[in-house]
């Protein structure tokens, strides 16, 4: 296991990076070179401690799965490990590359289109909340009688705008979203989320994994749209053990769950200082995240 969390990454040769929630994104031009850092973020606050490795992971598993899912989207990804970046971007790194090795894409910068695109196959988080306050999800109208981590009869898409600077994604219907982008690129990024889901779902089942739902980004590059940011990682996704499903109960997950749990149970009012994570917390989140890893990759992660 790595001893230290990469809470910030330092690359003084690159113009100074956006910093996101999890992402350092250094902008080279055509070109982004996008850092994972072991960063946790729930409820939209960064949390403190990191969670060292989380970054790799998240990294390495975007990885297996923007190539997995190459044939139904193409993606950003130019190189996804430093032995492969052009010889001219490795001598600016110089030194630093040991700091961001196993963490770092080059990716093509794309035009990001302004929307989270999800897709939801079970009721979980903010698609549960809905249903029980209104019988709908984003305007999908659905049966009643559902619980939590109930199947859905069919996965629906339910798109959110993309908030910035600490402000929750608000989630729309599929109309507002038709009427920003037009039917066109509206039509095509629900036709391509709920076949990723599809795509992800089968293999996460065929791994004794539920994928509960998640959410991808997309981008616009010469006109054709392309999968950005990252793909189906337990940030962007939640994973149930199917063994522990059941409609109405909570089922061990391999996400982020464990840590909006122990949030909760804190007494923390999701505005102020969040509480600092104690150590088993860390440690539990990131063996989640690792066996999440293991059983869709079916390798150890390179930490
Ligand atoms: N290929 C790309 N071209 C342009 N921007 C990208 C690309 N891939 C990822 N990004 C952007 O880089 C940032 C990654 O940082 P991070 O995921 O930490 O952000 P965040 O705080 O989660 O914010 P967001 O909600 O926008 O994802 C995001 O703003 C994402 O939209
Ligand atoms: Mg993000």
């Amino acid at each position: 296991m790595t001893a230290e969390a990469l809470r910030a990454s330092h690359l003084p040769d690159l113009p100074e990076p956006f910093r996101g929630k999890v992402r350092d994104v250094y902008d080279l031009g055509d070109e982004l070179l996008i850092v994972a850092t072991d960063r946790i973020s729930a409820y939209d606050h960064i949390l403190a401690p990191g969670i060292p490795g989380k970054g790799k992971i998240l990294h390495q598993l975007s990885v297996f799965w923007f190539r997995h899912l190459e044939d139904v989207v193409p993606n950003h990804l130019l190189a996804a490990r430093i032995e492969d970046f052009p010889e001219s971007l490795r001598r600016r790194l110089g030194a630093d590359a040991a700091q961001i090795a196993g963490r770092a894409a080059l990716v093509s910068k794309a035009r990001v289109v302004p929307f989270e695109c999800v897709a939801r196959g079970f009721l979980a988080g903010s698609g549960f909340r809905e249903y029980r306050d209104g019988g709908a999800v984003c305007g999908v109208a659905l049966p009643a009688g559902l619980e939590r981590a109930s199947r859905l009869p069919e996965p629906i898409f339910t798109p959110a705008t993309k908030e910035t600077g600490g402000h929750h994604d608000v989630n729309v219907s599929y109309e507002v979203m038709e009427g920003e982008l037009g039917p066109q690129l509206a039509g095509n990024l629900r036709r391509l989320t709920l076949e990723l889901y599809r795509r992800g779902a089968e293999h996460a089942a065929a791994h004794d994994l539920i994928l509960a739902d998640t959410k991808f980004e997309f981008g616009l590059l010469d006109g054709e749209l392309i999968l950005v940011d990252e793909a189906l990682t337990p940030d962007s996704s939640r994973y149930w053990e199917v063994s522990t499903w059941q409609p109405g109960e909570e089922p061990a997950s391999f996400d982020k769950q464990f840590v909006r749990n122990w949030l909760d149970a804190s007494g923390w009012d999701h505005e102020s200082e969040p509480p600092v994570l104690p150590p088993d917390v860390v440690e539990g989140t990131l063996e989640r995240y690792v066996e999440a890893y293991r059983r869709l990759v079916g390798a150890e992660p390179a930490l």
